[in-house]
């Protein structure tokens, strides 16, 4: 497996090292966040009770979910591709039966997710039809993160899955063809894919979504991708800056948007929102991204005890960019726990990238195991 911080050596901070005193500097109480509601937030562990008294007891450590690579292969080229480097080593696909026989043991520890993200474009793997076809037979929830090029192969498939996000990043044709490296085509075909998926909803499902990884070669696009988004039906966008990650700096310039940027162009949007279509958007990413580090104000990351990373080798990572591994899709299920409480204690903190996704659960987290520490800023008691 090819570790994305040695390869992408022309990032900055390749080993995200940073003097520990940063760390001195935080606390629970001294941090806000406002998304914890949201779809994107991490509210939803207020459903997962027995995971939280896990966590305080160490006795729940298996992951509620699981995103899974299909493979290195896509039919993109994104300009800012964080897993792009992964596309180097030999085109790689995962081992479906393996994969299967896996979630089929996982259900039974406590796992009810499967998503679909990983090194390339999930949709670009035929085996995507029957892997998930056996996931949702097994009554396990499924997302996907997906440039949205190839939906119309897997409609029937999709329309059984909770959500679809597709990355769209742009609200016009040619801007979309620069920053995906494809043809101008791509971009209206993908806007009737969706358009095709939301009409056959059944039930309200999936919930589709736009994400706009937003560089200052296209935030002047913001407002064009939500008028598609409402008129084809999408649930939400969600508003997300371009990381200083992967091929940025090598195929586009460093991310120049300030907070400013982000505050005035999401505030511009806010007419668009409504019960029907909503706006996410986390500050914390933007804050944390142009202070070069993640907003840790706490001493341990339970990441994994969330949800962990299959890879299309069978890896079995419980932090992506710290690539620790916690087993793979043969190791005894027993190990593999006692694996992610070891991982869990073991991350260098310092160490972590800007805007990773499992801060604000960290946060939630951190509160509920050590609630003397907020108990006097978030009345805590009841009153
Ligand atoms: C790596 S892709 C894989 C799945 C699929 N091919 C897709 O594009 O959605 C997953 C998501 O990561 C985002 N991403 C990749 N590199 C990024 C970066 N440097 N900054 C921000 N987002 C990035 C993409 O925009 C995409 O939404
Ligand atoms: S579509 Fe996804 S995996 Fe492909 S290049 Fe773009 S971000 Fe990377």
């Amino acid at each position: 497996m090819l570790d994305n911080r040695v390869i992408s050596n022309k990032h900055n901070n390749p080993n995200n090292d940073r003097s520990k005193d940063d760390l001195k500097k935080r606390s629970l109480d001294i941090y806000e966040d406002d998304t914890f509601f949201d779809l994107v937030g991490y509210g939803k562990l207020i459903y997962h009770p027995e995971k939280l008294v896990g966590i305080k007891n160490e006795t729940n450590p298996f992951p509620i979910t699981a995103t899974v690579s299909l493979g290195n292969f896509c039919n993109h080229g994104c300009l800012w591709c964080s897993t792009a480097y992964f596309r180097e080593d030999d085109a790689f696909a995962i081992d479906g039966d393996k994969l299967i026989n896996w979630v089929t043991k996982a259900k039974d520890k406590g796992l009810r997710g499967i998503g679909y993200v990983g090194n390339g474009e999930p949709l670009a793997f035929k085996k995507f039809k029957i892997i998930s076809k056996k996931i949702n037979d097994l009554d396990i929830d499924q997302g996907i993160f997906t440039n949205g090029y190839l939906i119309d192969r897997y409609e029937e498939e999709l329309l059984q899955f909770a959500y679809v996000r597709i990355s769209l990043d742009a609200g016009t044709a040619g801007t979309h063809s620069k920053l995906h490296a494809v043809k101008e085509n791509h971009f209206p075909k993908i806007i009737q894919n969706v358009e095709k998926l939301i009409k056959n909803k059944k039930d309200n499902f999936p919930t589709v979504g736009f994400q706009f990884a937003t560089h200052q070669d296209n935030i002047g696009e913001l407002e064009l991708a939500v008028k598609i988004a409402r008129d084809i039906g999408v649930n939400y966008l969600s508003v997300k800056p371009v990381f200083d990650r992967g091929t940025v700096k090598d195929k586009i310039a460093r991310n120049s948007l300030t907070k400013k940027d982000f505050d005035e162009a999401v505030g511009n949007l806010s007419k668009y929102r409504d019960e029907t279509f909503k706006i996410f958007y986390r500050p914390q990413q933007i804050i944390s991204e142009s202070m070069e580090q993640n907003q840790l104000v706490y001493n341990r990351c339970y990441a994994p005890y969330l949800g962990v990373n299959i890879y299309e080798d069978g890896g079995i990572v419980g932090c992506g960019p710290h690539h620790v591994e916690v087993g793979n899709l043969d190791t005894p299920l027993d190990e593999l726990e006692k694996n992610i409480i070891k991982a869990s204690k073991s991350f260098d903190l310092v160490k972590c990238p800007a805007g990773c996704r499992y801060h604000a659960a960290n946060y939630l987290v951190n509160q509920v195991i050590e609630p003397t520490k907020i108990k006097k800023t978030k009345h805590i008691n009841m009153l």
